[in-house]
């Protein structure tokens, strides 16, 4: 049985473990512990300071993606196209096999429903794994970064989404900001799992970004649960650093290159 299929098998048993990861180090930690390991299009603002994520280049991406690659054994490797990487099919296919050649990942992820159905197809049809995206969409936000899901015409619309990304093939579906209920309603619909970040515990599964779980982020948003203060260990151990080099303490002898008798 491959990754996928592992993956397709847990939607009825277990829940599955996402977390999205920038480089090596941190993505040799996460491997152990994730079915799903995102190089997400969010580095744009966590690690860039971009006012968006439409500002990330597609070689941004590629070389994120090279560094986390080294530090997967295990977990299916998912890298997202960044904004107007997709925006037809010959488009949408050159990039993703560019991404997919140069970083050796297992999928992609795109953003959108209806409206990149086809490219979507097309991908798949291409033999391109693909992870769909659904609910708040930041390559396409104006503005309004509160959850979706409050009236009934854009409940349809996410769900119809759903629904139409998983008969084009997705493996997975991300549902963002999604109201509890409507997550509830379309993990129940739809045969794939879907994984939510702001979508209740009704999803097949969860993925945050890893920066901001251990508080090395410093955001403060509704659905991030903060497990440690990464942050407070950091300015510790420089303080120490500092403190140690002032008092003379370090570097010793230990830390040092000394030959003997010269
Ligand atoms: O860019 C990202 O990190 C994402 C996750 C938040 C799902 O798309």
């Amino acid at each position: 049985m491959n990754k996928f299929q592992k993956l397709l098998k847990k939607k009825h048993k277990s829940k599955i473990v996402c977390l999205t990861a920038y480089s090596k180090n941190i993505a040799s930690i996460l491997d152990n512990y994730c079915d799903i390991i995102l190089v997400g299009d969010s580095l744009g603002s966590v690690l860039y300071n971009f006012k968006s994520t439409k500002s990330v280049t597609l070689d941004m991406m590629i070389e994120h993606s090279k560094s986390v690659k080294m530090g997967i054994k295990k977990s299916i490797l998912v890298v997202d196209m960044p904004f107007k990487t997709y925006r037809n099919n010959n488009e949408a296919l050159q990039n993703a096999k560019k991404i997919i050649s140069k970083t050796k990942c297992d999928a992609v992820k795109l953003e959108g429903g209806k409206k990149i159905i086809n490219i979507i197809k097309f991908l798949v049809k291409n033999k391109i794994r693909v992870m769909g995206h659904v609910g708040l969409l930041p390559q396409s936000e104006k503005g309004n970064f509160s959850f979706k899901g409050k009236k009934l015409i854009e409940r349809n619309k996410i769900l119809n989404d759903a629904k139409l990304l998983e008969s084009s093939g997705v493996f997975s579906i991300v549902l963002e900001c999604v109201e509890t209920s409507l997550a509830k309603i379309i993990t129940d619909k739809v045969n794939i799992p879907t994984i939510g970040i702001g979508a209740s515990h009704h999803c097949d599964g969860q993925i945050l970004v890893v920066d901001d779980l251990i508080g090395l982020n410093p955001i403060n948003v509704r659905f991030v649960k903060k497990y440690c203060n990464i942050q407070k260990v950091i300015k510790n151990a420089v303080l120490n650093f500092a403190k140690d080099i002032k008092n003379k303490n370090f570097p010793k002898e230990k830390h040092s290159y000394l030959i003997k008798n010269i």
